[in-house]
């Protein structure tokens, strides 16, 4: 049986992960990956480069016609002027609300998007039908929300308006409080903390000096638009990629890597005209759902979310999320692994004037005295003119926002499996078998000779060598050949090549297959060609 526990202590025993400082007691919201987990992580990170940026094919299909698109990459710096987060909207909106309960001393954050108090994991509301999940979620955030604004009036009631809601009506329709908190007395006052990590510029820095450390890839790609397009000549629509690390002061940082304070972002915004976005976002959203089943996540565990009316900031003409069921959450509940969000010109916008749309949703805007935009933009224009067209305008974005730790871990969840394999004696035993994609395996192809003699790993150390210069390859000649192929089941190889006996004379090598355990004889000399065409 799969459980978070197992995958959890393999990745400890294995060298996938390994808490943060773990010799001084680990450090809540940290995680190192250890040489294995380095690989995945990377192959990731890998393959959604190649697969979205350098490999990606420019004439694709988008709203049912071909259509061509560029895409570009970025790495920009994780600490960047500070006026980039006051205009970005993070500075005074990038906060996360805390009640703890006195009793049970569990601490519930408010998730901003769904309308509810949380404890470590967001409970979803599961129904069966779309019109149910809207209607039901609209009422779940309405109340919510009313809630979080108000005061209790006694320990049971709360007065909204002129509307009178008991605490069980609340409990029931919101899946907020946890049992234990029966009355509202025992939570403290809601606390307001903005999520970005403070630092400071310079030996002497004082107040002006702060800045933070990014909390989304995605403003450095904004701010260098004018940038790229200037030096790159792309034209719209493209798309400007970028991979990096981001911060955020999570809460209640939980589950494993899945809620982080140091994590990776794999980010694409992609630039297009306003009266494209549409075709575009739904473009974005099928591809990149797309993309996570040619990796090997099962269609029964991943869900596509849409954000309701309700949810979506002004300036949004749609978000969806893409969900998986990660082990660690009851059956029926999906967490995050990417959002796709119309961004329409927002950040361009307020890059470029400071100006931040005041006839909208009060969580979204900030305004100064006498309605003045509170901070003032870069002054640059940040329009884009169409040189065929000679029309100018700012284009609107697409912003497809990946986690790359969510990714690895959900990959690694998907993959963990328990089955049967015989052993040297044919007798079945359970096995524990990681099976990733071959692109995401963290070592293509183990090499054993199957004894320690008889120039058998001379030969399998001449391959190794050979195998190591065009993939991640192994070598090992210690214990029993089944124990050797168990190890390596473990930590997800797809490949194991034997030298036996038969070797010496035919010149010929097993090749085992992790899944299939099937084997097959193959030429020594074809063994890298033949294990490259199998893991491309
Ligand atoms: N630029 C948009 C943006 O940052 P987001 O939904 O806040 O959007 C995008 O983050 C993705 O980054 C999420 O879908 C998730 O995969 C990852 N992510 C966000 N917060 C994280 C955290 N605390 N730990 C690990 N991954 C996180």
């Amino acid at each position: 049986m799969k459980s978070m526990e197992k995958i959890v202590s393999l990745c400890k025993r294995r060298g996938f992960l390994f808490q943060s400082s773990e010799i001084y007691g680990g450090v809540q919201g940290f995680w190192d990956y250890g040489p294995l987990g380095v690989e995945l992580k990377r192959n990731l990170k890998d393959a959604w480069w190649h697969d979205m940026i350098s490999g990606h094919n420019e004439l694709v299909q988008c709203d049912g016609a071909p259509s061509t698109h560029e895409m570009v990459g970025l790495d920009s710096t994780i600490i960047m002027h500070p006026q980039v987060w006051k205009c970005s909207g993070h500075y005074d909106l990038f906060h996360d609300h805390m009640v703890d309960c006195r009793e049970s001393k569990k601490r519930y954050r408010f998730d901003q998007v769904r309308g509810r108090w949380c404890e470590h994991r967001d409970k979803k509301i599961f129904v069966s039908t779309l019109a149910e999940m809207e209607q039901e979620e609209a009422e779940v955030r309405r109340r919510a929300m009313k809630f979080f604004k108000l005061r209790p009036k006694n320990a049971d009631e709360l007065t909204v308006g002129s509307e009178s809601l008991t605490l069980d009506k609340l409990d029931s329709t919101t899946d907020v409080l946890a049992p234990e908190s029966k009355t509202l007395d025992t939570l403290t006052e809601p606390r307001e903390f903005n999520l970005m990590f403070k630092t400071t510029l310079g030996a002497l820095g004082g107040e002006n000096d702060t800045t933070f450390l990014r909390p989304e890839t995605a403003q450095g790609i904004f701010v260098n638009f004018k940038n790229v397009v200037d030096s790159s000549r792309v034209k719209i629509p493209f798309g400007i990629a970028q991979v990096g690390k981001s911060f955020r002061n999570e809460i209640t940082p939980r589950n494993f890597t899945f809620r982080s304070r140091e994590f990776e972002q794999m980010e694409i915004e992609f630039f297009c005209h306003p009266d494209e976005s549409q075709k575009w976002y739904t473009y974005w959203r099928d591809r990149r759902l797309a993309w996570y089943k040619e990796l090997g996540l099962s269609d029964e565990l991943l869900i596509m979310r849409e954000h309701h009316k309700e949810e979506l900031a002004h300036y949004s003409v749609g978000t969806a999320d893409i969900e998986y069921a990660f082990p660690f959450l009851p059956e029926g509940e999906y967490g995050e692994l990417e959002g796709i969000a119309h961004r329409g010109d927002f950040d361009l916008r307020s890059h470029m004037e400071g100006k931040l749309d005041p006839s909208t949703d009060p969580m979204t805007v900030q305004l100064g005295e006498n309605g003045k935009p509170k901070y003032k933009g870069s002054g640059r224009d940040l329009s884009y003119r169409d040189l065929e067209t000679n029309e100018k305008f700012i284009p609107h974005v697409v912003e497809p926002s990946a986690g790359a730790d969510r990714g690895a871990l959900a990959f690694l969840c998907e993959a963990y499996t328990e089955d049967e394999a015989p052993d040297e004696k044919g007798n079945l035993q359970t096995r524990t078998v990681l099976k990733l994609h071959p692109r995401l395996a963290p070592i293509k192809a183990a090499i054993f000779p199957l004894v320690k003699k008889e120039g058998m790993p001379e030969i399998a150390k001449e391959l190794y060598g050979e195998l190591k210069q065009q993939m991640p390859a192994f070598y090992d000649e210690k214990g029993a050949v089944g124990k050797r192929y168990r190890r390596q089941d473990e930590v997800g190889t797809p490949y194991c090549i034997t030298i036996d006996g038969d070797t010496l004379t035919d010149k010929t090598v097993t090749i085992r297959d992790r899944d299939t355990l099937e084997q097959t004889r193959v030429k020594i000399d074809d063994v890298v060609a033949e294990i490259q065409q199998r893991i491309s």
